[in-house]
């Protein structure tokens, strides 16, 4: 491949991954060959229900597993570097570097028992040489750019006293200290309110502009998604079966998985109205039908999907997995 090439100019190329589970009765695959490519400073929004293996994927990116998860296929390229091969040490030094992370439970990234200003500033010297004071002035910084008021007060605060909207903004601005070149957010503002949710989604996407951070944004909620992303990845059992620009999925979805996604959106002016729901539910990793995952809750299914795994198709837009993928006229039946 060439040097030069669009491939060498993405912060981080997934390819192929593979990620299983040995458990005493077999093995689960959590996630079946996923590909996935992020441009600098570029927003994406990975979307799918609960249990699609959204959250495996996450971690094995960073590599952050929980036993007996293991990458078992594929490679996950991160500046030009394979992480899925990578040495502990090299990849602690990418860790809260040049990769961070934000959980749903901001207190999986925040240590309980210090000021929040010592494990911030700890966050900086971990990785760079910098004087306390320096490293304090960029955390007050770091406070203002996610809107925290009275910053200087809560640098002295302990996390308990803070609200849950208030600590995830200091775990956001703990994963922005070191300017990382790309940020995984995983259910970020699943717990919070809609109100705290969407200042947080407008200063997420605004810092990221800033400085050119790419952010994977990782949320069941294709709402949540669809208001910060330039991409959607719309995942399904272990798998991508669909991904294109933003206006492009949610106004002309391929994959009639995607379609019932943006149909159980509620809308506001649909107060009352029953909301739509997918029929059936996603299949376990460990029994997943023949053909497409999808099949079984398919009203577009015919015997081919049934028997046949679909491979990728790309559109110039979008690229999906199915062999039925939706016209413009299933899409118009769908606002009406
Ligand atoms: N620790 C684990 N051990 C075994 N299987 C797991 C484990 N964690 C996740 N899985 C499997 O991976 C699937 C996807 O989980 P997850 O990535 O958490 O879904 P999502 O984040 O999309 O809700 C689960 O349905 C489960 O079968
Ligand atoms: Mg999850």
């Amino acid at each position: 491949m060439s040097e030069t090439g669009p491939m060498s100019e993405m912060i981080l190329c997934v390819n192929d991954l593979q990620v299983e589970f040995p458990v005493r009765d077999g093995i689960i695959t959590a996630v079946r060959g996923v590909d996935l490519m992020v441009a600098p400073g570029e927003i994406i929004g990975l979307v799918g229900e609960s249990g699609s293996g959204k959250s495996v994927f996450a971690k094995a990116l960073m590599r952050i597993l929980p036993e007996p998860g293991r990458i078992c296929g594929g490679s996950v390229t991160f500046r030009g570097e394979n992480i899925a091969t990578m040495s502990g040490e090299n990849l602690r030094a990418l860790r809260g570097d040049r990769i961070a992370m934000i959980f749903q439970d901001p207190m999986a990234t925040l240590n309980p028992v210090m000021r929040i200003d010592a494990q911030m500033i700890e966050a900086i010297r971990a990785h760079h040489r910098v004087s306390k004071s320096k490293a304090r002035a960029r955390c007050l910084e770091a406070l203002q750019k996610v809107g925290i008021p009275s910053p200087e007060e809560r640098l002295r605060a302990y996390p308990h006293q803070l609200s849950g909207g208030m600590r995830q903004r200091v775990a956001i601005a703990t994963a922005l200290l070191n300017k990382p070149d790309l940020i995984l957010a995983d259910e970020a503002t699943t717990a919070l309110d809609v109100t705290i949710q969407a200042q947080i989604l407008y200063e997420a996407r605004k810092l990221c502009e800033e400085t050119n951070t790419a952010l994977v944004w990782v949320s069941h909620d294709l709402a949540v998604v669809s208001g910060i992303a330039d991409r959607i990845a719309v995942m399904y059992a272990g798998r991508i079966v669909e991904d294109g620009p933003t206006a492009d999925v949610i106004s002309n979805p391929k994959h009639p998985y995607t379609r019932g996604l943006i149909q159980s959106v509620p809308e506001e002016c649909d107060h009352g109205k029953a909301l739509h729901q997918i029929p059936g539910l996603m299949p376990t990793p460990a029994n997943l039908p023949k053909g497409c995952a999808f099949a079984p809750r398919c009203e577009h299914a015919d015997n081919i999907c049934l028997l046949q795994d679909p491979l990728v198709s790309f559109d110039g837009r979008q690229s999906y997995r199915c062999h039925n993928p939706l016209n413009a006229a299933q899409v118009q039946e769908m606002s009406s």
